[in-house]
């Protein structure tokens, strides 16, 4: 099995998440900033554990101020994630970020990105689109100006919207009226949960914000009457297995729970997250799930053609990249 060549389809990146530490450090350069202290010896980000970790990203995203600043990090980022053998990404955009939640501002970073994303297709031949989230330790209020900036902007190319940050401030039903408008402007929805929390989280993402993907999702193994209701419902998890062990939720990945829940027909999909900050690339991911789980190239196919089944974009789009899955030399 040549890993890098198999094609693949991630769900679940934050784009900031995916920047190269590299690229933070020479953005801070030029901005005559100091973020020495956001890295290790060996160059890489440095956090203790989750909370941590978030300071560390948002300190990160800090050095990104302008329109042109995405419009590099998304080539940087696809670029990476097209060498992995990704020939689809829907990433998660902040618009808390991208010009502080004002529209007319979101609107220019968008635009960036946007052209950013055609020139990497045309380079790399990898497709973006983008899911906007809100940040749950924002709170509500902040989470309604995001919710806002995406129904004015959702169409071909931000086809979602979604909920990241941390898991343990509020409640999801206290972003239902975000996640409502959203999905009265056409976007499909997604929400993290069942990572930082148990089952409830989980259910309380699925009943209060009707969403059908769960970001994680791996606790449902807590509760498996919830992992088979999954599966019956068809609800898709992205799966992010290198992203929980690098975070000590699970001590390797034979730990990890993608195994038995693919085993009980869950739908499960493969990303990375924020793959610099845990050490992993698309590529790493599916190498450690053969090591694990003897996973071969029939069950990632599988996965893959599911994924892009799970896939927010539209049905075009899809079959274009559903060609480009049918298309592997073995
Ligand atoms: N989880 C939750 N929130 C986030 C993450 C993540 O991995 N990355 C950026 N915001
Ligand atoms: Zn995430």
């Amino acid at each position: 099995m040549n890993v890098p060549t198999l094609p693949k389809v991630e769900l679940h990146l934050h784009l900031e998440g995916a920047a190269p530490p590299a690229f933070i450090r020479g953005l801070a350069r030029e901005k005559k900033m100091d973020l020495s202290g956001l890295f290790s010896e060996n160059g890489a980000y440095r956090y203790k554990d989750f909370w941590d970790f978030l300071k560390v990203y948002e300190a990160a995203t800090s050095t990104l101020q302008r329109p042109e600043d995405y419009h590099r990090l998304v080539l940087a980022v696809l670029e990476e994630s097209a060498a992995s053998g990704v020939v689809y990404s829907e990433t998660f955009l902040s618009p808390d970020f991208c010009g502080g939640r004002d529209l007319g501002a979101w609107r220019e970073y968008l635009h960036a990105m946007r052209e950013a994303a055609d020139q990497a297709e045309r380079q790399f031949g990898i497709t973006l689109r983008g899911v906007v989230t809100c940040i749950r330790h924002f709170g509500p209020e902040k989470a309604r100006q995001t919710a806002r900036c995406a129904a004015e902007t959702a169409g071909d190319w931000i086809v979602g919207f979604g909920i990241a940050g941390d898991e343990k401030v509020g409640q999801p039903k206290d972003f239902r009226w975000s996640f409502d408008l959203a999905r009265e402007a056409g976007l499909r929805l997604t929400a993290h949960a069942g990572e930082w929390g148990g089952p409830d989280s989980v259910r309380a993402a699925l009943n209060d914000l009707e969403v059908e993907r769960i970001g994680h999702g791996v606790r449902a193994i807590e509760d498996l009457a919830l992992v088979d209701e999954l599966a019956e419902r068809g609800v898709v998890l992205e799966v992010c297995p290198g992203s929980n062990v690098a975070l000590g939720l699970y001590p390797t990945f034979r730990d990890h729970p993608i195994g038995t829940m693919f085993d009980r027909g869950v739908k499960v999909t493969i990303s990375t997250d924020d793959p610099p900050f845990f050490h992993t690339t698309m590529a790493r991911e599916y190498e450690e799930l053969h090591r694990a789980f003897d996973w071969d190239e029939g069950v990632f196919e599988k996965i893959a053609r599911a994924s892009l089944d799970a896939a927010f974009c539209d049905d075009d789009t899809k079959s274009k990249i559903r060609a480009k899955l049918e298309t592997v030399d073995a």
